[in-house]
């Protein structure tokens, strides 16, 4: 990808020349800076993408540089790369004691540096793309628990319900972008319930039709709430028919069979063994395995068989993590 800043550190006038016109021929944008201080100083203005340091320069060298860059925060994550004339073994051990990913000898061949520059670019947008898919998922677990604490004695409901989703998904061969969906939808499947009233969430007693009514209503309120937010839209189908059911019997659409969307089928298995497991207002939790039978004997009446197989292949690793939070 082109465009991306290279900050350039090199105390050598002609060589400093040759790679900004070498990386700017490549599609970058080349800063440069004569030594360490003087990079710092541009580096105030411009945040570079990469790195490029010679080691032995006057006023602050490329050690002394490299500390100053990953003592701040903000520059943590910058990939840096070394080019040096030294080839002596203790140098190169220095760098690497102090994290320097990478070392490139001079003289250093057109090929050999924006291969380098090019697979460091690209490893760090894959880690950064990881650490926002993190933040994201861990915001999101946030609010989620947020409203399961109204909804008393479903203490880490969403986790479980996320976990045991996954173990499923993973079971029915989902990879990547499938299985973020998927953690995103079982994250989010009761967020709607923030619109419930907490006295007919923790009600003790059985609900009248009107307050069932409500209840009934949290699926739609919840895609309400998401569907404005572009990365949290496939999420939708697991929120909107995670009580939809397989012989048609379920909520809000009364959709049947594979007319559910498959995300939402594994939900339904995933919440509803969780729910069973849990003590709430008005009913005591069952032991695992009795979930895990009740669950088999709905197979192809409330739950998509093919889901059920899934379930029962993962039962030893989901029966681990319900004992997780009940120890
Ligand atoms: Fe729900
Ligand atoms: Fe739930």
């Amino acid at each position: 990808m082109a465009g991306e800043v290279i900050l350039i550190v090199e105390d050598n006038d002609v060589l400093r020349h040759g790679l900004e016109a070498l990386l700017q021929s490549e599609g970058y944008v080349a800063v440069t800076a004569a030594h360490g201080h003087e990079a710092l100083d541009k580096m105030a203005n411009h945040v570079p993408d990469l790195i490029l340091s010679d080691i032995s320069m006057p006023e602050m060298d490329g050690y002394q540089f490299y500390e100053q860059v990953r003592s701040r925060e903000a520059w943590m994550s910058i990939p840096f790369i070394f080019l040096t004339a030294r080839r002596g073994r203790d140098e190169i051990f220095a760098g690497k004691r102090m994290g320097v990913e990478d070392y490139l000898v001079k003289p250093v061949t057109r090929k050999e540096l924006t291969t380098t520059i090019r697979s460091r670019l690209a490893r760090n947008q894959q880690l950064l793309y990881v650490q926002l898919q993190q933040a994201y998922a861990s915001s999101l677990i946030m609010l989620a628990n947020a409203i399961e604490l109204r909804d008393q004695g479903t203490r880490n409901h969403v986790e479980r319900v996320r976990d045991i989703a996954l173990l499923i998904g993973r079971q029915v061969g989902w990879k990547d972008e499938q299985l973020r969906d998927l953690e995103y939808g079982s994250i989010l499947h009761d967020v709607g319930k923030i619109h419930i009233p907490e006295s007919v969430l923790k009600k003790p007693s059985k609900l009248n039709e009107e307050e069932w009514e409500l209840m009934h209503r949290h699926p739609l309120i919840g895609v309400e709430i998401v569907k404005e937010i572009q990365y949290l839209v496939a999420a939708i189908p697991v929120i909107r028919s995670h009580h939809e059911r397989w012989d048609g019997s379920g909520y809000p659409d009364g959709l049947r069979g594979e007319d559910i969307p498959f995300a939402a089928r594994i939900v339904a298995v995933a919440d509803s063994v969780d729910a069973m497991c849990a003590t709430r207002p008005y009913q005591q939790g069952v032991a695992p395995d009795v979930a895990y039978q009740q669950i088999l004997a709905e197979s192809g009446r409330l739950y998509d068989p093919l889901v059920v197989e899934a379930f029962k292949a993962a039962w030893p690793a989901i029966l681990e993590r319900l004992r997780q939070d009940a120890a």
